[in-house]
């Protein structure tokens, strides 16, 4: 049954997405239909298709009473959108439609489970959000919200659990054929923690444990959980908020924590080896992942950051976009990424460039572009003498650019958008410690329009960052302090 709320944004955004040019948005990197995105929801492989939800607000470019927006895509760079899955129409979720997450049924219907947000009035006046965990099933288009929501509530929680931030429940079938869910939760000590869950049909579900607990050590409560196999190691995903910095290894604000250890499934307990960040630029957050039909943990998280949204002054009637789906491994105990390898499919007019040595600033016929995917691989020409910095420029015109610097003698590299456009008094910058042999490092660039992801030595680390640079700025130079030699490749993406 479509209700009055969902027909409404349906109708909206059939209407309004026409306002929305094709290159005024991202191409290959899914946008909102209209109005706003954030997390992405209900990744799944679902009737042949990739299924992507997105919380969604049509009406405009902010964050507003959440629905859920729905794409589909075979090889997830060509989005098509969907009408609109969710909306806040029911009493446990009229105030929001909030993360969740996807699986087949053995029946063949698609489940949703979602966050249902309902504002409560207590006692002393005040007005809290109440979390609680609702279905929906559906056909890969129309969803039926489940008679018997909502499906967890403050009651199913331990005693101390917080029923104002239990949310964004991600949902599995383990290899006992029974469901699995990882639900981010906040203890009476107000830190963070994961927990887990169970049920046998997937409707029915009941608290299994506190399968990781932060203990104050990555921000205060923990947002959008994953948790997978991946090469033989356990991995979980989640998206602090309001963390302090490590080092150069977390960022203030809001962050994306992997921990990769290893599963006890019997005892389902799990043990912490190493922790990183999932993505070390600027706009990154609640990535989310599906298993693909060959096998490949993909994940895609949404490309932007909660501190500095909306930082353009020009009014958009889009907001938000997702990152480019990355594939994931484990390697000597390391989260690694890499693009997913569908992307090679649209490369176009190759452009080569081996062993240019410059120092100064050079710029090479050919090099430009907004839709890009150009891999550099640097080195010294003396071992002994080693360059003190070398820095690439893109979305540049007499105005604008964006930088990526790498300082081998710091091991630094830093991505800077200062330059971009801005004009918003927010985060531009972001600095990471990296990996090189005395100098020798590789960066691969991926551009589309309005980002810019850079993957650090095939996948080690990733800089991620959203661009609002006029389009017309599109050129690409490099510079260096000191002599450096380069070999550069580069696609036009189309
Ligand atoms: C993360 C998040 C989730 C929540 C959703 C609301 O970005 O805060 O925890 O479900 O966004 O839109």
């Amino acid at each position: 049954m479509t209700t009055r709320l969902l027909q409404e944004a349906r109708t909206y955004e059939e209407t309004f997405e026409k306002n929305i040019k094709r290159e005024e948005r991202p191409d290959f990197h899914l946008s909102p239909r209209v109005g706003w995105m954030n997390d992405p929801n209900g990744f799944s492989f679902y009737e042949g298709e990739y299924h992507l939800f997105y919380q969604y607000y049509p009406y405009d470019s902010h964050w507003g009473l959440m629905h859920w927006g729905h794409a589909v895509s075979r090889d997830l760079l060509h989005w098509k959108y969907l009408p609109a899955a969710l909306a806040p129409d029911e009493a446990y979720d009229k105030d929001g439609c909030f993360s969740g997450s996807a699986i087949t049924l053995p029946d063949g219907r698609h489940l949703l489970l979602y966050t249902g947000v309902a504002k409560e009035t207590l006692e002393d006046g005040s007005v809290c959000d109440v979390q609680r965990q609702c279905i929906a099933t559906g056909d890969g288009l129309n969803y039926e919200k489940y008679a018997g929501n909502p499906v967890l509530t403050e009651k199913d929680l331990p005693a101390g659990c917080s029923r104002i931030d239990f949310r964004d429940p991600k949902v599995w079938q383990g290899n006992d054929g029974r469901y699995y869910a990882v639900i981010g939760n906040r203890p009476a000590d107000g830190s963070g923690q994961v927990l887990l869950f169970q049920s046998l049909d997937g409707f029915d579900w009941k608290f299994l444990k506190v399968l990781c607990p932060n203990q104050g050590r990555y921000g205060k409560m923990w947002e959008c959980p994953d948790f997978f196999e991946l090469d033989k190691k356990q991995v979980l995903l989640v998206s602090p908020q309001d963390m302090l910095p490590q080092g150069f290894e977390y960022h203030n604000g809001n962050g994306t924590v992997c921990i990769i250890g290893s599963y006890d499934d019997a005892s389902k307990s799990f043990q912490e080896e190493h922790n990183q960040a999932i993505d070390y630029g600027i706009d990154f957050y609640a990535p989310q992942t599906v298993l693909s039909p060959d096998g490949r943990r993909i994940m895609i998280g949404w490309l932007q950051n909660w501190d500095a949204c909306n930082p353009s002054t020009v009014q958009a009637s889009w907001f938000g976009q997702m990152s480019l789906p990355r594939e994931l491994s484990v390697k000597n105990g390391r989260l690694y990424q890499h693009p997913i390898r569908e992307l090679e499919n649209l490369h176009q007019n190759e452009v080569r460039y081996t062993d240019v040595t410059f120092t100064d600033t050079l710029q090479l016929s050919g090099i430009r572009g907004r839709k890009i995917d150009m891999t550099l691989s640097l080195r010294p020409v003396d071992d002994s003498n080693v360059y003190q910095k070398f820095a690439l420029r893109f979305a540049q015109d007499g105005n604008y650019h964006t930088a990526v610097s790498f300082r081998p003698h710091e091991s630094i590299l830093k991505i800077d958008r200062k330059f971009s456009g801005s004009r918003r008094a927010v985060i531009h910058q972001r600095r990471s410690l990296v990996r090189h042999q005395n100098g020798r490092i590789k960066l691969r660039l991926i551009l589309d329009r309005f980002s810019a992801e850079l993957f650090v030595n095939d996948g080690e680390q990733v800089l991620s960052a959203t661009i609002y640079t006029d389009q017309m700025a599109e050129g690409i130079s490099f510079f260096s302090n000191g002599l450096v030699n380069m070999d550069v490749v580069k696609y036009d993406l189309v």
